[in-house]
């Protein structure tokens, strides 16, 4: 990643004003369309922490949520909260962010036309996504040791297998529930069409989370995901990375890959996906 500063405008740390008054009333009612569209979806599929999140900020009120608003409320709860930045930050920036718990999200929001796919995450992605789960005491910690382990990491060269890990549980994720499987991935409740597909289609594995098998394994940015994992509880996934990765880093330095969509003799299967639909889409292109 470049090691450019900041764009002009933007503070050294890369945040700036979010500007809440400058939202136009459109902006404002492409978040409600796709506010009032995944808070009727999600219930039975988000995880609880996500859905008493979503509740305990009151993300609908008016449109575009105000961040000095929503962030009172997520500093009392965890000491987390919410920075505006102009688009995606130099890795550092980011890990640096999250290591002092603060969750860098864009303020911008999509267009009309893009209310199904964007590549670049907005505010509702980052807010609406990712600000629900940091409300949850247990992910909120997770989150800010990934900001620790992100720096060192990036000192090691070793941000290449970390960030499988950010991939595979922070974006991607599924938790196993007594209910059945639930979505805490904010790439996953960010999008409607992926928020079916992960927990309902045929076509792709559902594995059980392992913290080396997840970083040998490659993902794809481009199409929905060909495999997920599922943690057996948000601790447990903080527990399994309280480690220090340096030995870890080493073992993944000689172990290869893991081909995105394989199912090796050590897996836990809760779904043994057919590949359907990424081999209908492989043959298209
Ligand atoms: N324990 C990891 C390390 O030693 C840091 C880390 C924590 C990374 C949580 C990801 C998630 O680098
Ligand atoms: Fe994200």
């Amino acid at each position: 990643m470049s090691a450019d500063g900041p764009p002009p405008g933007t503070r050294s740390d890369w945040t700036i004003d979010q500007d809440w008054q400058s939202y136009t009333p459109a902006e404002h009612q492409v978040w409600m369309t796709l506010y009032e569209r995944q808070s009727r979806l999600l219930p039975g599929r988000a995880c609880d922490a996500f859905l008493h999140g979503l509740d305990a900020l009151d993300l609908h009120r008016g449109g575009i949520p105000d961040f000095s608003r929503i962030n009172a409320e997520l500093n009392r709860l965890t000491g987390w909260s919410v920075v505006a930045v102009p688009g995606l930050v130099p890795d550092a920036v980011f890990f640096e962010h999250l290591a002092n718990r603060r969750f860098p999200a864009g303020r911008f929001i999509r267009r009309p036309a893009q209310l199904d796919y964007l590549q670049e995450p907005d505010i509702f992605h980052d807010v609406f996504g990712h600000v629900p789960m940091l409300t949850d005491p247990t992910f909120a910690d997770y989150m800010q040791a990934y900001g620790e382990g992100g720096l060192r990491a990036l000192d090691r060269g070793q941000l290449h297998n970390l960030a499988r890990l950010y991939w595979y549980t922070v974006e991607f994720g599924l938790l196993d529930t007594l209910q059945g499987l639930r979505i805490y991935g904010a790439g996953i409740v960010s999008s409607h069409a992926e928020s079916l597909f992960a927990l309902d289609d045929p076509s792709p594995n559902r594995l059980g989370f392992d913290l080396e098998r997840v970083m040998r394994t490659p993902y794809r940015i481009d199409d929905f995901q060909q495999v997920y994992f599922v943690i057996p509880s948000l601790q447990a996934l903080l527990d399994a990375t309280l480690q220090d990765f340096e030995a870890l880093y080493g073992r993944l330095a000689l172990s290869g890959d893991i081909p995105i969509a394989a199912i090796e003799p050590g897996d836990q299967a809760f779904t043994r996906g057919t590949q359907a639909y990424a081999a209908a889409k492989a043959k298209m292109a």
